[in-house]
């Protein structure tokens, strides 16, 4: 292999311009591909800037043409040579260097690599295992090259910001201790400690309190959390967050800052501009509308109330479902009655894995109605339907009735299926807004107890202080999450400063005060030193980038992503362990049992 002696790198591919032609260059970086033609050998050499033709020609340099044919995908070559204009009818348009070559006067094969297991090119298509396996050569890839250089900027900008805005950046720890509520830990066993472990942390929430406590008034850090909870398309095991604190504010404080922040980003990241103050929907506005509280805004459809008409139905879903406290919600699917059986049946399945236990519906046709069930609806409750859910020919309105929770997360899940199906989203759309109202607290069927909706830190709004004890359901919390385009990107709350009301919480979710104190002794400890008013919020960055990016797969703005088991198909963590280390933290393992 030759090396790099005596040779200087002058610039990367992709920088060179027209104004530079006729300069000497040398460049480095891999041959994404090699082509002959008779007496000329182009190669197209890749650095993380980009691409750019290099020609070798047998007729001038015979012996360096020669050397040419060597070049195999991905060798790593140095190449000297005069920056040229290409002829007119060889410019490229589809490349930004495309009206450029290197007529190669020197070439030095650095390093020699073995035929990959996939083509590297922009968007690949290869198996996406695959390309986790080696994701070191995926990586090469322009388009996620560019993906990692903006979650770079994303990150800067945040930290400026945050810095002219008087926040400091300060890490707090990765080994903690467990603490009980919010998704599973991962735990590491400690070897000083026998049978003790700390936990990885799943935000930094105690500490950035603490450091308010503390004095330092404003907080951020770009951090890890780690959360053991089932994965999805935007959700990874450990993910990113650009946490923040502050002292002496109020709901409204943290909202202004963030929506500066996000204006901000926007702005020198994609030069776009996002106006401020962003839309504000209550936690229930949200649901009733559209279904969910991290609503998709950039299209209508919104749900539409029926259980007034619905009560006294001859369809007894419909009756029932309003007799036992649910109501009935539907949505119109405009231009949806062209669906065949097929494709409403799929809709149908679509709301079962939301817990609907079926999907009612009309097309309202040329001449008449073609439903299963219109023929249990009077006609006049068929009227006030149709009136109410303003359907024209050509429409689809969609039913579900069940519980009220059951019915808007379904439609909502709906929504967002027919939002793709009829193309209703705009994709070059930002729609930014905060979701706020949230309720304090939420039944926990299984664990048949009350848990924080957010977490156990939120403070209940100040007028609703006083249902605490007797209704709780009906408390709503200081909380917010900032909602993009149907992600939730980041939430936050204003946080209990009084030992008392902490205490009162943890109670409410089924603490006792020996528990509290147990779990969370150190925070009620340190709140009895003079703890200032305060609250933040943590974006998550990984979510951020992506929207930013346009994708709608996480992986593609981590470096070293995880897959849905949470391992990593390139080092193959997690893995076994020498017996040796096990002994060293007294841990035996044991089979799983089936
Ligand atoms: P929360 O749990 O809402 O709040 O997390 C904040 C934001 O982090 C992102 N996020 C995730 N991103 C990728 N993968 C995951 N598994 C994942 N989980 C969460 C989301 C979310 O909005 N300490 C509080 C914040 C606070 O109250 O200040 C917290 O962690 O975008
Ligand atoms: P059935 O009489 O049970 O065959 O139901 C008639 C129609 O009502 C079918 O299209 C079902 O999918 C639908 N349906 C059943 N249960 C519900 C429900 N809870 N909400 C809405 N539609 C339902």
């Amino acid at each position: 292999m030759e090396n790099i002696q005596g040779m200087k790198r002058t610039h990367r591919c992709a920088e060179l311009t027209v104004a530079d032609a006729g300069k000497e260059v040398v460049l480095m970086g891999w041959a994404q591909r090699r082509r002959d033609l008779g007496a000329l050998v182009f190669v197209t050499l890749r650095d993380r800037s980009g691409i750019i033709q290099v020609v070798f020609n047998s007729e001038t340099n015979p012996e360096l043409h020669e050397k040419a044919l060597l070049v195999r995908s991905e060798f790593v070559l140095a190449v000297r040579g005069t920056l040229s204009l290409r002829s007119p009818e060889a410019v490229n348009k589809n490349m930004p260097t495309g009206e450029l070559e290197v007529i190669a006067s020197e070439l030095r094969i650095l390093s020699k690599s073995e035929t990959p297991p996939f083509h590297i090119e922009e968007n690949s298509d290869a198996n996406e295992v695959l390309r986790l396996k080696y994701r070191y050569l995926d990586l090469r890839r322009p388009d996620l090259q560019r993906k990692l250089m903006l979650r770079h900027r994303v990150a800067k900008i945040a930290r400026d910001y945050y810095d002219e805005n008087g926040f400091y950046e300060i890490e707090t720890p990765v080994l903690g201790r467990s603490t009980p509520e919010g998704a599973r830990d991962y735990l590491v066993p400690s070897r000083v400690h026998p049978g003790k472990f700390y936990a990885l942390p799943q935000s930094p929430q105690l500490f950035k309190q603490l450091l308010m406590v503390a004095g330092y008034d404003r907080y951020m850090q770009i951090t890890k959390c780690f959360r053991d909870e089932d994965l999805r398309a935007d959700r990874q095991p450990e993910f990113t967050q650009i946490d923040l604190e502050m002292s002496f504010v109020d709901v409204e404080d943290v909202i202004k800052i963030n929506e500066g922040f996000i204006q901000r980003l926007f702005k020198d990241a994609l030069n776009i501009d996002i106006p401020v103050p962003f839309n504000r929907l209550t936690f229930n506005e949200a649901m009733t509308r559209y279904g969910s509280d991290k609503p998709d805004t950039r299209f209508d459809m919104e749900l539409i109330a029926l259980s007034d008409i619905a009560k006294d139905s001859g369809f007894k879903v419909f009756s029932d479902a309003v007799a036992n406290g649910g109501s009935v919600r539907a949505l119109n699917a405009k231009g949806g009655g062209t669906f065949s059986r097929k494709e409403i049946d799929a809709l149908g399945e679509v709301v079962k894995t939301y817990k609907a236990k079926g999907l009612a519906w009309i097309v309202v046709e040329e001449n008449g109605l073609r439903s299963p069930i219109a023929k249990f609806l009077s006609e006049e409750e068929t009227a006030k339907i149709l009136e109410r859910t303003k359907a024209e020919k050509g429409d689809l309105i969609l039913f579900v009735a069940d519980k009220d929770e059951i019915v808007c997360d379904a439609l909502g899940h709906l929504r967002l299926t027919l939002g793709e199906k009829l193309n209703l989203i705009d994709n070059n759309r930002y729609d930014v807004l905060w979701v706020t109202d949230f309720p304090l607290l939420e039944w926990d069927e299984e664990e048949n107890r009350w848990v924080a909706k957010h977490h156990p830190f939120t403070s209940p709004m100040d007028e609703d202080i006083e249902h605490l004890d007797s209704d709780p359901a009906r408390v709503r919390a200081k909380a917010y999450d900032i909602v993009m385009n149907g992600y939730e990107v980041g939430g936050g709350s204003i946080r209990i400063h009084d030992q008392d009301l902490q205490r009162k919480m943890f109670n409410l979710i089924g603490f006792t005060d020996e528990q509290a104190k147990e779990r969370f002794g150190f925070l009620l400890e340190a709140f009895k030193y003079g703890t200032p008013p305060h609250g933040g919020l943590a974006f998550g960055l990984d979510r951020l980038v992506m929207l930013l990016a346009k994708t709608d797969n996480i992986k593609d703005v981590i470096a070293f992503p995880k897959v849905q088991t949470a391992s990593d198909l390139m080092t193959n963590a997690p893995d076994i362990v020498d017996d040796k280390q096990l002994e060293e933290l007294f841990i035996k393992t044991v089979e799983k049992s089936e």
